[in-house]
């Protein structure tokens, strides 16, 4: 009894770390910041995984003033994402005639740290047709939880 403590003592610590490491699932809900510094906020998602939110952007191909936009997505509730869910928005620039879609994965990691790769498409407006071999940016954003300051 005595010598048995110890043991379960070891075994019940690594069956509730995990469980906890397995239990943590990768919300897309909250605010995020990215690599260069843009922020965005997702506010709902629903029961058939459609979300919505907005996208305050660090970085413009244009010259107009960046303005916050509005963002919209679909995210994967099939079983089979075991709480690292594939999911795809657009973003409708407010302030300029471009679109961009992301598509990417949230993931988690041991210590619950929940991370979105990403990668996106961005497609600013031509006139001609002649130009639409240029009309198009591809690239890769990493973000992470913003913590509020509160
Ligand atoms: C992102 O959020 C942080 C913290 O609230 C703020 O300091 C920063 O200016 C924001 N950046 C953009 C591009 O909105
Ligand atoms: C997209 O952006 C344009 C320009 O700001 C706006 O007129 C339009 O209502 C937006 N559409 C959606 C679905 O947000």
């Amino acid at each position: 009894m005595v010598k048995a403590t110890p043991f379960l003592l070891v075994l019940l610590l690594a069956l509730g770390a995990h469980s906890l490491s397995v239990k943590k699932k990768c919300s897309l809900v909250g605010r995020w910041v990215n690599d260069l510094g843009s922020n965005m906020t997702i506010t709902t998602v629903n029961g058939n995984g459609v979300f919505a939110g907005s996208y305050h952007t660090a970085v413009t191909a244009t010259s107009k003033e960046i303005k916050l936009s509005p963002l919209q997505g679909s995210l994967q509730k099939s079983p089979n994402q075991k709480g690292q869910p594939t999911f795809g928005f657009t973003v409708n620039w407010s302030f300029s005639d471009s679109i961009t879609v992301f598509t990417g994965q949230c993931f988690v990691d041991e210590n619950g740290k929940e991370e979105l790769r990403t990668m996106w498409l961005l497609r600013s407006h031509v006139d001609r047709i002649k130009d639409d071999w240029k009309a198009t940016r591809v690239g890769i954003n990493v973000f992470t939880r913003l913590q509020s300051q509160e």
